[in-house]
């Protein structure tokens, strides 16, 4: 009796006839045609999988046939082992030749499944890259990191008060005007666009007791125009340290280290002296090494000094017990000088290829 089997979702015709006692010419024959015919039905190599256990397997009629070859008497086991034999030939025969359809029909559906349209439009996708302007302030935080400093941000839209008023410029202080700011509506608001990165010394000292060491990255803003050197939107890196004790020898043995980690040994400081209502003394921050691009050279990097003293008493610290330095400088004059940038319309353009000769360094 047929027997169907499911096999890969579909039914299978197995075919299979009940075990033959003997071997007889009828018997074999159609355990034969059983299996030629469920071997024609299997149309994929599962299935015929399937059928070559059914039917040529231990279990099989034919294995069944070939273990009746015992039991033939002498005189007859020349003619079954012919009938068995051939029988046998014949369906392994058919097994594999219909395996080698099978496998080579598989194979071409494969190949059109897996068809590459050489002909197609290549995909405009690019790996990105990340800016040298992050990267390089990502390098100044870890040099700063590695002497025990923490890295803290703070709001690019800043209070008046921060900005100025904290930071010891009078209301009508001319230092005021020295950096042309964006102010946001409505006036009565007294927002800005911060137009340094030094609020976040007042930051730092309200939310802190002392000892505070803080490093501080971060967009500012001015009213400049685009242009090689300028760009109205641009980065500074600020610094603050109140301790007890703390004189210029400190900042100036900080920024030696610091200068060094960022642009070698041979890299020097120079302060010279300047104003900046938040810090008293205060000083202007150059810098000198041998390999700029236009030969060795000085050239002014930023601001620092000795915090006021008016700052301090802002934020509720005494300057008899404590004191503090703050230094700030720009992130892409830095990227100029150390990179040979020379015009700032790169990097704000945000051309990737820009970026890309940065790699993931700088
Ligand atoms: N904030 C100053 C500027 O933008 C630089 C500065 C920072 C000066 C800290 C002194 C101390 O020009």
């Amino acid at each position: 009796m047929p027997v169907r089997s499911l096999c890969c979702g579909r039914a299978l015709n197995l075919g299979l006839v009940s075990a033959p006692t003997e071997i007889t010419e009828p018997v074999v024959t159609a355990a034969v045609d059983a299996a030629l015919a469920a071997i024609e039905s299997a149309t994929d190599s599962a299935a015929l999988k399937a059928v070559r256990s059914a039917h040529v397997g231990e279990a099989s009629p034919l294995a069944a046939l070939n273990a009746l070859m015992r039991s033939v008497p002498g005189d007859q086991k020349a003619a079954a082992g012919k009938l068995v034999g051939q029988a046998r030939a014949r369906v392994t025969q058919a097994m594999n030749a219909r395996e080698a359809q099978i496998v080579e029909a598989e194979a071409t559906a494969q190949l059109a499944a897996e068809t590459v349209d050489v002909t197609a439009a290549a995909s405009t996708w690019r790996a990105g890259a990340r800016h040298p302007l992050t990267l390089l302030q990502e390098r100044v935080s870890d040099v700063f990191v590695g002497m025990g400093w923490e890295v803290a941000e703070g709001p690019e839209l800043e209070s008046e008060w921060f900005n100025f008023d904290a930071l010891n410029f009078d209301e009508d202080h001319p230092a005021r005007a020295m950096q042309d700011t964006f102010f946001i509506d409505p006036p009565e608001a007294h927002l800005v666009l911060r137009t340094h990165t030094s609020p976040v010394q007042m930051r730092a000292l309200l939310g802190n007791e002392p000892p505070v060491y803080r490093i501080s990255p971060g967009r500012v803003y001015r009213t400049d125009e685009l242009d090689a050197t300028h760009t109205p939107v641009f980065h500074q890196i600020e610094g603050i340290a109140v301790d007890k004790g703390l004189t210029m020898a400190h900042l100036r043995g900080t920024l030696d280290h610091f200068v060094k980690a960022l642009f070698g040994e041979e890299a020097k400081v120079r302060l010279r002296p300047n104003y900046f209502p938040f810090t008293e003394p205060s000083a202007e921050l150059d810098l000198w090494h041998p390999t700029f691009k236009d030969g060795a050279r000085w050239i002014e990097w930023g601001g620092c000094g000795m915090v006021n003293a008016n700052v301090l008493r802002s934020a509720g610290i005494d300057p008899e017990v404590y004191s503090g330095f703050a230094f700030g400088v720009g992130v892409e004059r830095a990227l100029m000088f150390r990179n040979d940038v020379k015009d700032m319309h790169d990097m704000v353009e945000g051309d990737v290829r820009f970026s890309q000769q940065y790699g993931m360094t700088v």
